[in-house]
């Protein structure tokens, strides 16, 4: 420790990237203080990200499971169902606070000091908290992104939303129009779909989920307009005029033609994520932000500042909760003088829809490009699991090295994906063939045999299909 300054660390931002780098600077010695200008910790994740998201995802299809009358042909019988809205943000909320809370908690144990408030550099070493100036021998950047604004479209929050609004809508709208078809826009067009809304996704690109293997795309979107979305491919929104408590969206084809327009009660802004460095004052420690306004690091994650180290949403890479907590942990090993990676070639994704969909590794597409490959596929519906509870939609795609066999990715759709997928991405991790994954015992009856089964299909035949 140098006690010329206040701190070892200081992290500004307490969002999964921050608030773990601070725990595990604290854990290895360091002396801790994490800025946060939220009255809770925790970040966009745990406020209005990740965790209400899937809160109401759990709820709305608990909610759609009940009302459809999915449940009968299980022989559960129900009378009239009816959704108690208030009730169910309340329960969003509930899970929200004890999480946030949860942080708080995890800081005191850890002897984090929350810096509470805005912070601004004023040289690499020193960071303006309010009427506080904060010292500190290292200080790591983690102040995550916010919502990518449509031009010309103003978001009030009550009838033009964006996510964080979308998650707290006082009433289901009867017509919903999702602008851009990413996760934002699958989730949380799911949740008011499953509570009663039409929803409408307008979508620039020919497919939905970019940067996803391209047959899950498409499965993807056949998947949703089955379950009664409507979705616009190659189109886009020129503007969006609010009157009266409505909302009138004016696409057109996205290589330009004639405009149509679509009433709506709502509409979702959901067109991606930008990176939070406005009012940083990187111009006083001489920090550039690239093209994309974010801040470039090494594999070390420092940046081009001494003393500065930059993680999470606000650093290139996927804007993911899981990459930025390890990226917080590698950071903070780093700066104790320990060896911190991150291996950024092994990080799922996973959208939390019902079914799930899951990736981990290379696309088919990006494979081919770089050698030659072997694909196992194995369906659901030759999966036992998921025959007895009828669950059958989906499959799993291994993709391996022709020559070697190692596991280059893998694309799984299926409830249960999300919890699924980490196999694959440890499998990866320790250099797996296809073959040790097919020669691994794997429970019966669960839905990751069919995991087992796609490696099958890579080496030659699986059994059930
Ligand atoms: P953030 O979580 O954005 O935290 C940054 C924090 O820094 C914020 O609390 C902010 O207030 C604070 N801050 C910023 N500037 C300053 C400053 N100058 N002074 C003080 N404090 C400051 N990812 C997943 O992996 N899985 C999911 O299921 C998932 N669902 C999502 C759902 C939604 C609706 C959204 C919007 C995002 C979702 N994400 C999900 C993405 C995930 O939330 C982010 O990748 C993650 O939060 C990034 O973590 P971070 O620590 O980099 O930044
Ligand atoms: P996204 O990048 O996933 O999707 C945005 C979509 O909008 C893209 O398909 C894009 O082509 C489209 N688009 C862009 N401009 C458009 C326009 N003018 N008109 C129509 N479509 C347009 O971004 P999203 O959904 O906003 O999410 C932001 C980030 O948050 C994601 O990148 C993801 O990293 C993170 N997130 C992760 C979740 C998860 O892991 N389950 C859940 C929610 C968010």
């Amino acid at each position: 420790a140098d006690g010329n300054y206040d701190f070892d660390v200081l992290v500004i931002g307490s969002g999964p990237g921050g608030y773990v780098a601070a725990i595990r600077a604290a854990q290895l010695g360091l002396r801790t203080g994490c800025v946060e200008s939220r009255e809770t910790l925790g970040g966009t994740c745990l406020n209005v990200g990740c965790i209400p998201s899937k809160a109401l995802l759990n709820a709305s299809e608990k909610f759609y499971e009940a009302a459809s009358g999915a449940l009968a042909k299980h022989g559960v019988k129900l009378g009239s169902v009816e959704l108690d809205l208030p009730a169910m943000m309340a329960d969003k909320a509930k899970a929200v606070t004890g999480l946030t809370g949860g942080i708080e908690f995890l800081f005191k144990k850890n002897k984090v000091e929350w810096v509470k408030g805005l912070g601004t550099f004023i040289d690499a070493h020193t960071v303006q908290v309010g009427e506080r100036k904060v010292t500190a021998k290292n200080v790591v950047i983690a102040t995550g992104s916010s919502v990518t604004p449509l031009p010309g479209v103003e978001i009030d929050q009550k009838i033009v939303v964006d996510s964080t609004g979308a998650i707290a809508l006082e009433k289901v709208p009867e017509h919903l129009v999702v602008i851009g078809g990413g996760v934002i826009g699958l989730e949380l067009g799911s949740v008011w779909q499953r509570l009663g809304a039409k929803v409408t996704v307008v979508e620039f690109l020919d497919q939905l989920l970019p940067g996803m293997d391209s047959e899950v795309r498409k499965e993807a979107a056949k998947i949703f307009k089955k379950q009664g979305m409507e979705i616009k491919l190659s189109t886009k929104v020129t503007g969006v005029a609010v009157n009266g408590g409505k909302a009138t969206v004016t696409v057109e084809p996205a290589a330009g033609g004639t405009p149509e327009t679509i009433e709506a009660d709502a509409v979702l802004v959901s067109i991606g994520r930008k990176p939070n460095t406005d009012g940083l004052g990187l111009d006083k420690i001489g920090l550039a932000t690239n093209q994309r306004g974010q801040i470039e690091t090494d594999h070390s994650f420092r940046t081009k500042v001494d003393g500065v180290w930059a993680i999470g949403d606000v650093i290139p890479g996927p804007m993911l909760a899981h990459k930025a907590e390890d990226e917080g942990i590698a950071v903070a090993e780093n700066i104790a003088g320990l060896t911190g990676i991150v291996n950024h070639d092994v990080i799922p994704s996973v959208v939390y829809t019902h079914p799930e969909i899951a990736g981990v590794g290379l696309t088919e597409e990006q494979a081919k490009e770089k050698g030659e490959i072997k694909i196992g596929k194995f369906p659901m519906a030759g999966n036992s699991r998921a025959k007895a509870i009828d669950d059958t939609v989906g499959w799993v795609k291994v993709i391996a090295d022709a020559k070697t066999d190692r596991v280059l990715g893998a694309w799984i759709i299926t409830s249960v994906a999300g919890t699924m997928i980490a196999q694959v991405a440890q499998a990866m991790e320790f250099g797996a063939t296809s073959e040790d994954i097919a020669y691994t015992c794997h429970a019966h009856p669960t839905h990751s045999e069919a995991i087992k089964e796609a490696a099958m299909g890579v080496l030659g035949k699986p059994i059930h299909i």
